[in-house]
């Protein structure tokens, strides 16, 4: 009876258990996703999906097969009350020869399917090809245009309907590039340039991120890719072609004189002013942006000053130096900086 007993309340925390994991993993499929491989939008990304289709139902026929023979097996040929030792056998040659080939034969199928979408992936650039160069620094990601002039950082824009070459480089170790709904990732190698070519076919942002272990602030450097019509493309280019507007109010004045007194001009480049250093993002538009710190804050008056009191609280290891500022003197950067559109 006791046995009895402790074998229903093992299979009820079973049961819960079982049901705790679902709810769990229903959860997690749930909401938003933005970085899904599953919705691409080139033709890089969708021959991704459709090889992961193939692989995916490949596996799960492969799962159903095999488990099923297992539990056959089990409960056909389990022991039972008066069963001696079964006859022993060593081996079956063919049975050995089959589950030898069956895979061989599923890979090198797998592989035929995989190797032409290696070759379309590699595709070059075009005469009309647009050209940047994305470059990941610890920890945080910089786009030259360097046919337009244009250095940017953290957000890449792209025209849609146009192909873009991407070329890769890294200024410091190993990055890895990856927005998953434009393409797989691909690495960021010192002293090497990694190139691919895509046509984003839909507007909208696309979030990316550093897909290789590269230090301590590794999970915070993010990116956007903003994907929009040749007109509004065209309009950011000319934007970003302009020197910084100048500083529209007194507090906005206060904010760009403190560049040089905190030694922000060693570091970042504003154009306009005497601000040109190039080892931290090029701030001349950064007012234009969406999101400050590789896409980790909101470009707001919060998200800024959030930032400008204690970077180290928001990305730990960043290499950002900055002395204490005062409540005031945030307020002006704060003001500068959001007039920097
Ligand atoms: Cu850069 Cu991880």
């Amino acid at each position: 009876m006791k046995g009895h007993l402790r074998g229903a309340s093992n299979k009820r925390r079973a049961m819960t258990l079982l049901l705790v994991v679902s709810a769990l993993l229903l959860a997690a499929a749930c909401g938003a996703t933005p970085q899904s491989i599953l919705e691409p939008t080139t033709a890089s990304a969708r021959r991704s999906l459709e090889l992961l289709s193939v692989v995916f139902w490949a596996s799960v026929v492969v799962f159903v097969l095999v488990e099923g023979a297992l539990v056959y097996v089990l409960i056909r040929y389990r022991r039972r009350r008066g069963d001696g030792l079964p006859r022993q056998t060593h081996g079956n040659t063919r049975l050995e020869i089959a589950w030898s080939i069956a895979p061989v034969i599923l890979v090198v199928v797998i592989a035929v399917l995989t190797v032409p979408k290696i070759f379309a992936d590699a595709d070059g650039a075009e005469a009309d090809t647009l050209r940047v160069r994305a470059i990941g620094h610890q920890w945080w990601f910089e786009f030259v245009y360097p046919e337009l002039g244009i250095v940017t950082a953290n957000e890449l824009h792209l025209p849609v309907g146009r192909s873009v070459e991407i070329q890769l480089k890294s200024d410091d170790v190993l990055h890895s590039f990856w927005v998953p709904r434009l393409r797989g990732k691909l690495d960021m190698v010192p002293g090497r340039v990694n190139k691919f070519v895509i046509t984003p076919e839909s507007s909208g942002t696309f979030l990316g991120q550093c897909a290789e272990f590269c230090g301590i602030a590794h999970a915070l450097m993010k990116f956007r890719v903003v994907v929009e019509s040749e007109a509004a493309f065209d309009a950011w280019v000319a934007n970003e072609k302009t020197a910084r507007a100048p500083p529209a109010s007194e507090q906005a004045q206060a904010g760009e004189a403190l560049l040089a007194a905190k030694g922000c001009v060693a570091c970042h480049t504003i154009r306009g002013t005497n601000a040109a250093g190039v080892i931290g993002p090029e701030l001349t538009h950064v007012g234009s942006r969406s999101h400050i710190a590789a896409g980790i804050l909101p470009n707001t008056r919060e998200g800024l000053s959030t930032w400008l009191s204690g970077p180290q609280d928001v990305k730990p290891g960043n290499f950002m130096v900055i002395p204490e500022l005062s409540d005031d003197e945030v307020e002006y950067l704060v003001t500068y900086l959001q007039g920097l559109k």
